[in-house]
């Protein structure tokens, strides 16, 4: 056996105890864990675009929902020098694979970067920092309205003028759920997405969507403009896709 085959192996390996790691954090909390298993690279190469487009730039970049790292470990070696990565995660069990994910990674020994984990829910976080990029993994559609805004509201103060948020949102969640869910859970759902839209249509730059996920999802940028914001429930601007 060659060192490719041993290495190709350990990843699978890997790959396979971080599904089964997702699959029962999900069985625990479907609600804030948000999906069944880790995203995609498709869909981790289109959230983390933003950050490949202004590399070698050394960048501040905010990840928040990380779970077992799926994304992560496809920013990280896109981060340039002298680049800072906070990472937050909510559940404490995903955070510390997330500190071995960056413990291990070999880009870091050969390319420091500033990386650090943070176990809080994401509206919690305190700091100071500013961030290029924000990339978000957080399951929104699960949440209230209440808590959505407050989100967004938090990842738009924390962005750099002319930074880039960018998230996902899989598609059909909204029709499964007015068949499948109660007529509360529904409306829920429906306050979220109008939440969203307003953001949306003051600050998206792109949406895409990606197949090649389970579930398939759409990806968004919203940017911070340069001048102060507008609120973004009277903002009406169109959407370039
Ligand atoms: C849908 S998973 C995405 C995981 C990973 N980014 C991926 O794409 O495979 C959502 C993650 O967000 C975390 N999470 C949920 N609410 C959070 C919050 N308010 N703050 C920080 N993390 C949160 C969950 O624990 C979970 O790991």
């Amino acid at each position: 056996m060659n060192d490719w085959t041993t290495s190709h192996e350990r990843v699978l390996v890997q790959r396979h105890a971080e599904g089964w790691m997702f699959l029962i954090e999900a069985a625990r909390d479907l609600r804030t864990t948000g999906a069944l298993a880790p995203s995609s690279k498709a869909l981790a190469r289109a959230l983390t675009e933003p950050v490949r487009v202004q590399a070698p730039r050394p960048l501040a970049v905010l990840e928040a929902g990380a779970g077992t790292g799926a994304v992560t470990r496809t920013l990280i070696p896109q981060l340039s020098r002298g680049s800072r990565l906070d990472i937050v995660e909510a559940n404490p069990r995903f955070a510390r694979q997330l500190r071995h994910l960056v413990a291990a990674h070999p880009t870091l020994a050969s390319r420091p970067a500033q990386v650090n984990v943070h176990q809080t829910y994401v509206e919690d976080l305190d700091t100071d920092e500013r961030y290029d990029v924000i990339v978000s993994g957080l399951p929104l559609t699960n949440f209230t309205p209440v808590q959505v805004e407050r989100i967004m509201s938090s990842y738009m103060a924390l962005l750099h003028p002319g930074g880039t948020l960018t998230y996902f949102a899989y598609l059909g969640t909204r029709k499964a759920r007015a068949l499948t869910a109660s007529r509360t859970e529904a409306h829920r759902h429906a306050a979220v997405d109008e939440v969203m839209a307003a953001y949306q249509r003051s600050y998206a730059t792109g949406r895409w969507t990606v197949w090649a996920n389970l579930p398939p999802a759409n990806v968004w940028h919203l940017q911070r403009p340069h001048t102060a914001p507008r609120d973004p429930q009277h903002a009406a601007d169109g959407v370039k896709r």
